[in-house]
């Protein structure tokens, strides 16, 4: 199954390391993160899930629930926690679903035949408050994902979505955004009152709002 931006992440019941999580029931309001790793007692997955535990209070300040995902069994996901403490300092602080049975897998078209027929490749779906998808990402098994950049994209996504703002190539937070084309010069003025800067008609840079 193929799920695009926009669409409603499947909702599912899985067994996790920390319960059984009927996933929509789970996010409640928040945004959430749903990433796949290839195997368990595999050296640069030891690395991500030490990372993303380190991480948590990240996502926690921004109101998201992280949730790991490989079709190793519950058991597997338990014993390799200590290990992933012992090696990376942080031990997993998040669920982690043991989809043996692919079920989540397939759903979410995490397994690719042609990289590989037994394992997940590296998937990260980012899910709104609306349920809807609002970003995917997939990476092989041989490169490890960069966390901060799931950060900051979610900072991104947030900020859009209060905001008429875009932001830029490589933008962080708390520097300037881009005005969206589809907001007149005329309708900018009430929106940024402080103004901005038009490098070109569809080119105007704006501090980054804040929320009050
Ligand atoms: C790894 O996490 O290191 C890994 C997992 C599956 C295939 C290759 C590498």
């Amino acid at each position: 199954m193929t799920i695009r931006l926009g669409d409603i992440a499947p909702d599912f019941t899985a067994e996790t390391t920390e319960g059984t999580i009927h996933f929509h029931e789970w996010l409640g309001s928040s945004w959430g993160v749903l990433f796949s790793h290839p195997k368990d007692f595999t050296p640069v997955c030891t690395t991500e899930l030490g990372t993303v535990a380190r991480l948590t209070p990240e996502f926690d300040r921004r109101n998201v629930k992280v949730i790991g995902l490989s079709v190793d069994p519950l058991d597997a996901h338990g014993r390799w926690a200590a290990d992933i403490a012992e090696t990376q300092g942080h031990a997993p602080n998040f669920p982690m679903i043991a989809d043996a049975d692919r079920k989540v897998s397939d759903l979410y078209g995490m397994i690719h035949p042609n990289a590989s027929d037994t394992m997940t490749v590296r998937s990260v779906f980012v899910i709104g408050p609306d349920k809807k998808l609002k970003l995917s990402l997939t990476y092989p098994a041989s490169t490890g994902r960069n966390f901060e950049e799931i950060l900051r994209v979610i900072d991104s996504l947030q900020l859009t979505a209060k905001f008429s703002v875009a932001t830029p190539s490589d933008w962080k937070n708390g520097e300037d955004v881009i005005i969206v084309p589809s907001v007149s010069d005329e309708a900018a003025k009430e929106k940024f009152p402080g103004g901005w800067k038009t490098l070109k008609p569809y080119l105007r840079i704006v501090p980054q709002p804040r929320s009050s």
